[in-house]
């Protein structure tokens, strides 16, 4: 099978023991003290089992905890922008003692093993400093990051189970599953699209040029935690399903759902996604305005400039930069400021609170911002009582 691109460090990482070692490992499991897994933690977890993170092979140690804090470099040299951590509080730290390992549980249930390197006080402000560029407690971030405990638990994680999910079934693919997907389509060259949103307009021209050089489009959904304003999942999904119906040919594009949860981290979360999804077999990786931003905290295109502090052999994963896109009424089709010399009065361009207003009160914004049947699915969830 030919491979789109290497996994982030040469090769794709597999915590998941199976068959007896699996048995064994949740034998051993039940004798450990237990570290509950929130639900960020399970994400990571998840993506650290199944290589999504790769090189990484488990919960940041304080050399890499500090050197992607400084340096946005793991102490191998290379490039990670945010610390996938394990925190616990006080009462945690206590329970565990001096053990060796532990088991991480989700809902009670041991899902893997922590063999526990280190236990290291968590530096909050460089913490928030690095990752989200500010220490306001109204970043959804940094607030999150008040909220985790105080000691991080660095070391090696061996997973026996992967979080079970209900929902999204058929979309769930891991690394593995999304590059033997790319193979078997015969694509070489595959752009990933990261969203916390449904797909309007300006999403799908900027899919879509990019889909026009390369193979194919991994349309690749952000399905873990967000924010209690974000459009929920499963809501978005059946956006996806209605768009791609209609308008999207089939044989070039892959659906499949990121299991991560959000943290608004703008630029160094630009790099994370693309370096994750390279790990997913993206050869390309769409960055456009405000990337993975929230309120007016980041530069409309600071996601864009922070790859420019590295070499492309560092990435890998080659980014493709989009301009603010929107329709204007006299190119008669989208565009962004670098196709269009109209001015504002000519551009469609509507905020996220108008669009959410209008869609509450059962109207739908035009046809050149949201196709119909995308407005018809939010108004339906949007406009009744969850
Ligand atoms: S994100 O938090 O996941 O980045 P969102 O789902 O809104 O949010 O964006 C998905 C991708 O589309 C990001 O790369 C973002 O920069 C880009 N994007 C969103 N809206 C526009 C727009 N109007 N013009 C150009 N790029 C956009």
């Amino acid at each position: 099978m030919t491979e789109t691109i290497a996994p982030h460090g040469g090769h794709l990482v597999d915590l998941l023991v199976t068959g007896p070692d699996a048995e064994r490992a949740a034998d051993e499991a039940r004798q450990h003290p237990k570290v509950p897994l929130g639900p960020r933690e399970q994400a990571d977890f998840e993506m650290l089992a199944t290589g999504a993170m790769s090189p990484l092979t488990g919960f940041a140690t304080e050399k890499d905890y500090r050197s992607v804090l400084d340096d946005m470099r793991l102490s191998s040299g290379l490039v990670w922008s945010i610390p996938v951590s394990l925190s616990v509080d006080d009462d945690g730290l206590k329970r565990i003692g001096r053990a060796d390992e532990v088991a991480l549980t989700i809902g009670d249930e041991p899902a893997g093993i922590l063999q526990v390197e280190e236990v290291f006080r968590r530096d909050r402000e460089a913490e928030a400093e690095s990752v989200f560029q500010t220490t306001d407690r109204s970043h959804p971030g940094v607030s999150a990051l008040d909220r985790a405990g105080d000691w991080l638990l660095g070391g090696r994680v061996r997973a026996f189970a992967v979080p079970r999910h209900d929902t999204f079934v058929e979309h769930r693919r891991t690394p593995a599953e999304t590059r033997a997907a790319f193979a078997e389509r015969g694509w070489r060259k595959v752009v990933g699209f990261q969203t916390r949103n449904p797909v309007h307009r300006a999403h799908e021209y900027i899919q879509k040029c990019a889909l026009e050089i390369v193979d194919g489009l991994l349309l690749h959904p952000l399905v873990g935690e967000t924010k209690e304003d974000d459009v929920p999942a499963d809501v978005r999904m059946r956006c996806y399903a209605v768009l791609l119906d209609s308008y999207y040919p089939k044989d070039r594009i892959l659906l499949s759902v990121f299991p991560a949860a959000m943290r608004y981290a703008g630029p160094k979360e630009a790099i994370f996604h693309a370096l994750v999804r390279k790990n997913y077999g993206c050869t390309h990786f769409i960055v456009g305005r405000d990337h993975a931003g929230v309120g007016t905290f980041y530069g409309t295109f600071d996601a864009q400039k922070i790859f420019e502090r590295f070499a492309p052999d560092d990435l890998g994963i080659t980014p493709l930069m989009f301009e603010h896109a929107f329709w204007c009424h006299r190119c008669e089709g989208m565009a962004t400021p670098k196709i269009c010399p109209h001015g504002d009065e000519d551009r469609l361009i509507l905020s996220g609170t108008k669009v959410r207003e209008m869609l509450r009160h059962g109207e739908r914004p035009p046809p050149e911002f949201s196709r119909p049947e995308v407005a018809d699915v939010l108004i339906e969830a949007l406009s009744a009582p969850r």
